[in-house]
This record gives structure tokens, C-alpha cells and sequence, in this order.
């Protein structure tokens, strides 16, 4: 008698799969949203008063987008990104009549109007799934020239199940080591409360 071969997992449906834009569209819709911070958080404001001059700037996995309005009323060029259509309604009312690029894209496949100097990330890396993290790194190497900065907050953490998904620091050194330098790196302040403690304000230079 011939051995059959082991039969494949069976696929979970799109909506319990965050690498697809259904399990977005889903907590949107039904308005689970406990990552959105409601409004602009300090540590981003604080950094981007720090700045001399506007940056081209990417949202990637932007959601309702707070920060994207922020930089449009302070006269930034800006692009913010969700793959759910869902989150970019959200973030569409969010925005008003703010002059924002609002795209609703796959980070990973989008094709940019305009060079970035600068990518925001705010719990995007947390919402993939381990296997697309490679894809990520490469992906934030592959948007920024020499000298442009990724910068924002990362979930440092060993929480295996997400999202969100937490991040090691020798993982994420890891991801992004080859082509940044870490030149900014501290606890978040006013963390909510999914993130708090485990939150971190990071800055990394496109070598
Ligand atoms: C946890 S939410 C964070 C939203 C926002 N950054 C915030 O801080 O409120 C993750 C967002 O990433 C989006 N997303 C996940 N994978 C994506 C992809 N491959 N391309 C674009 N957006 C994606 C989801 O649709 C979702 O809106």
C-alpha cells in the first residue's frame, strides 16, 4: 500500500490572516481598533519639530493616518499607505481636505511617485507576520537614499502572538543592521495601553 503524503494545514480564512487586507478591514469595520492612538503622539511631534526643514515623508500601514494630517498642516510633503480600504476611508476622515497622498497600496508593491527621505513606522512592523519581516527590511532599505531616516516606534518585546507581533532587538538589529546605523533609541513616552512598556522610540540612518 502506498503512503500518501501528508495533507496540507488547512489555509485559515483572509480575515483572521493579518498579512491580508480582510483582517483589517474586519476591526475597522467593527471598530477594534486598541493600537490607534487617537491622536498624534508626543515622541513623533516631538521629533518632526526638530527637523530643520520639511522631509518627503512615508506612512506605510498608515490606518486613520493622525500623523499624515500633522505633517500636511505643518506644510510636509506626505504620502501615507494602507492596503485596507477600510483604513483608508478611516483615515480619509480623518484627514478632511489635508493635502495628503492617500493610496490605498500593498507596501510591498507600490510603485512611488517621489523619493522619500523619511518613513514613519508606527505599528506596522508589529501587524506582520514573522515571515514577511525580511521582506520589510529590505523593502525600508529599498525606499530611502543614503542619509534617510526610518523613524518612529517599535514593539520590543518577545509576544509570539499577535499582533501584535513583538520584536527582538538582536531580531530587528538583524532586519535592518546591512544598510542602518541605530542613531536614536529610548523607551515611548505616553505608550497606550496595548504597547505600554514595551514601546520604543527608535531612529535609524540609511547608511
Ligand atoms: C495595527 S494597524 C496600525 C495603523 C497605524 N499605523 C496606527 O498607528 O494607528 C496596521 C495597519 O497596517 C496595514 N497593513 C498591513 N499590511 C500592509 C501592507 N502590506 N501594505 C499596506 N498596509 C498594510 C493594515 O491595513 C493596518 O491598517
Amino acid at each position: 500500500m502506498s503512503e500518501q503524503p501528508p495533507s496540507p494545514a488547512p489555509t485559515k480564512p483572509p480575515e483572521q490572516r493579518p498579512e491580508h487586507p480582510d483582517f483589517w478591514c474586519k476591526r475597522f469595520n467593527e471598530g477594534v481598533t486598541p493600537w490607534d492612538a487617537g491622536q498624534v503622539p508626543e515622541d513623533f511631534a516631538g521629533f518632526i519639530a526638530g527637523q530643520n526643514q520639511p522631509i518627503n515623508t512615508l506612512i506605510p500601514g498608515c490606518g486613520s493616518a493622525w500623523e499624515a494630517g500633522h505633517l500636511a498642516a505643518l506644510g510636509w510633503p506626505v504620502t501615507a499607505l494602507d492596503f485596507s480600504p477600510k483604513a483608508v476611508a478611516a483615515a480619509r476622515e480623518c484627514l478632511g481636505d489635508a493635502p495628503v497622498e492617500l493610496l490605498c497600496a500593498d507596501f510591498f508593491a507600490f510603485t512611488p511617485s517621489q523619493a522619500y527621505q523619511l518613513i514613519y513606522e508606527r505599528a506596522f512592523l508589529c501587524a506582520l507576520p514573522r515571515k514577511l519581516w525580511d521582506d520589510w527590511g529590505r523593502r525600508v532599505a529599498e525606499l530611502l537614499p543614503s542619509g534617510g531616516l526610518l523613524a518612529g516606534f517599535f514593539f520590543v518585546c518577545d509576544q509570539v502572538k499577535g499582533p501584535p507581533f513583538g520584536i527582538l532587538p538582536e531580531q530587528l538589529d538583524a532586519l535592518l543592521r546591512t544598510n542602518f546605523e541605530l542613531i536614536e533609541d529610548r523607551p515611548a513616552r505616553n505608550s497606550i495601553p496595548v504597547f505600554a512598556g514595551r514601546e520604543r522610540w527608535q531612529v535609524w540612518r540609511r547608511r
